[in-house]
C-alpha cells in the first residue's frame, strides 16, 4: 500500500484481535492461498471461511467478489506483522512502481526477523527500540521484556506498529512514541537499546527516497547519532544491539572505526559478527541497481527504493565520492555492545552462514516461487 494516507483504524481493538485466529487458519490451512494474498499480492476468491474480519480491519479490501491484500502480512513464529509491500504490483504505474515517502518497511530474511529473534533482550528488561518500523523488532523484545518503547519519526509506521502489537497482544507491554531519533525518550534510560534503522548509502536527498532506507551518502547519518546519544540511555548494565550494513574497506567497517574514536573510553565489550564477508561496494551497487528489485517488472528507469528519479550527476558524484572517502567494501554487521571492565573489541562469526554473499536488496517477495518463499520463511523460523 503506497498512500501515505493510509492508516488502521485502532479505536476497535476487539476487532483487530479477531483477525489474528483468522490469520492462523488461514496460514496453517490454506498455506498456497496465503502465500498468494500476503506475498504475490494476488486478488484471490476465498470461500472456504469468512474472512469479513479481515475486511474490516483493513488488511484486505474487496475488489468485486476477489480479496485483495492492503499490507503484507509477514508470518513468525506464531506473530503476524503487518506492514507496506517494498513493492505494490497494484502500485505500478507506466511500469514503474510507485512508492510513498511514508511507506513502511517490509519484512527481508536477512534483516528484521535476524535481529527480532536474536535480540539480547532478558527477562524484566526496559528495552528501547529505535525506528521501530513495523514493530517486529520491538514485538518479539515484548515475549521478555516488562516493557518496551518503540520510536520511529515516521506517523505511519507508528499507526502499523500499533495495529500489530493490538493483533498480536502485546499492546499493554509496548508504549510507541513519535520522533527524531532519541528525542521522544528524552532522558530516559534502558537495559537494552535494540535497532534496525534507516542505513542504506545512497546518492540524491533524502526526499528522494522513503523515510525507511536513506542514511545519507555514507548510509552512517543514524549510525553516528547513535554512537554519539545512545550511551546517556542506558541503565548501568545496560547493553545496545544493532544491524549495521555499513560502508567501509576490507578490513574495516567505518561503524567499527568510528566506535574506536568515540568509545574508547568507555568500558563496552563490542561483539561484532560479520554476517556475510566483505563484499566489494561498486560490484554490490552495480547488482543492486541493475538487477535486483527492478529488473523483474521493467528494465531500469531509476534506483530502486527512488521515489524521485536520481539523474546521472547525481550518481556520478556519489561514486566520486565514496571513492574519494576510501570506501571500497560494504560490511554486514550485527553489533551487540556489553557493559565491561574495559573497551574491547570481539570479531564473531555467526554459527550457521545462511546467505554466502552480500545480497543487500534480494528480489521482493513477488518475483520468489511459492516453495521458495517457504524455504525463506523456515529460515526466519530457525533464527
Ligand atoms: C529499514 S526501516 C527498519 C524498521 C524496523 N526497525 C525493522 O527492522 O523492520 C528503518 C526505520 O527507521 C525509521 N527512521 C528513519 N529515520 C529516523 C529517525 N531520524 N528517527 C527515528 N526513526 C527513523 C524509518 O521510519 C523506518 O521505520
Amino acid at each position: 500500500m503506497t498512500n501515505n494516507k493510509f492508516r488502521f483504524d485502532l479505536r476497535k481493538k476487539e476487532k483487530i484481535k479477531a483477525c489474528k485466529p483468522i490469520l492462523e487458519r488461514l496460514y496453517k490451512n490454506h498455506k498456497k492461498k496465503y502465500i498468494e494474498l500476503f506475498f504475490h499480492e494476488k486478488d484471490m476468491v476465498f470461500e472456504e471461511f469468512s474472512l469479513e474480519h479481515l475486511v474490516k480491519a483493513k488488511i484486505l479490501r474487496k475488489i468485486g467478489k476477489k480479496f485483495r491484500a492492503n499490507v503484507q502480512v509477514f508470518p513468525l513464529s506464531g506473530k503476524f506483522i503487518c506492514t507496506d509491500f517494498i513493492i505494490s504490483t497494484n502500485s505500478i504505474k507506466n511500469g514503474e512502481v510507485v512508492r510513498g515517502r511514508e511507506d513502511v518497511w517490509g519484512i527481508l530474511t536477512y534483516e528484521s526477523p535476524y535481529i527480532a529473534k536474536k535480540a539480547i533482550v532478558e527477562k524484566n528488561n526496559i528495552v528501547l527500540d529505535l525506528a521501530t518500523g513495523s514493530g517486529i523488532i520491538a514485538l518479539f523484545c515484548a515475549d521478555k521484556a516488562k516493557k518496551v518503547i518503540a520510536t520511529d519519526i515516521n506517523p505511519k509506521a507508528i499507526n502499523y506498529a500499533k495495529f500489530n502489537a493490538i493483533l498480536n497482544g502485546a499492546e499493554d507491554k509496548i508504549e510507541f512514541r513519535l520522533g527524531d531519533m532519541f528525542k521522544p525518550i528524552k532522558d530516559m534510560r534502558f537495559d537494552l537499546i535494540i535497532w534496525n534503522g534507516a542505513t542504506l548509502a545512497l546518492p540524491g536527498d533524502k526526499e528522494k527516497y522513503p523515510v525507511y532506507c536513506y542514511g545519507g551518502y555514507a548510509g552512517s547519518n543514524m549510525t553516528r547519532k547513535f554512537i554519539e546519544e545512545a550511551p546517556k540511555h542506558l541503565t548501568r548494565k545496560g547493553k545496545m544491539q544493532w544491524l549495521d550494513p555499513s560502508l567501509g574497506t576490507e578490513k574495516e567497517s567505518a561503524t567499527i572505526k568510528h566506535i574506536k574514536e568515540k568509545w574508547k573510553n568507555k568500558n563496552f565489550k563490542i561483539v561484532c559478527e560479520e554476517r556475510v564477508p566483505p563484499d566489494d561496494l561498486f560490484k554490490v551497487i552495480d547488482y543492486c541497481n541493475k538487477r535486483l528489485i527492478y529488473e523483474p517488472i521493467h528494465g531500469r528507469p531509476k534506483t530502486p527504493l527512488e521515489i524521485k528519479t536520481i539523474t546521472k550527476g547525481e550518481v556520478d558524484e556519489w561514486m566520486d565520492l565514496l571513492k574519494k572517502r576510501g570506501y571500497t567494501h560494504i560490511n554486514a554487521l550485527m553489533i551487540k555492545v556489553y557493559p565491561s571492565t574495559k573497551f574491547k573489541i570481539v570479531k564473531t562469526k555467526p554459527k550457521k552462514i545462511v546467505f554466502k554473499r552480500m545480497n543487500y536488496l534480494p528480489a521482493e517477495w513477488h518475483f520468489l516461487s511459492y516453495q521458495r518463499i517457504l524455504q525463506l520463511l523456515k529460515i526466519c523460523e530457525e533464527y
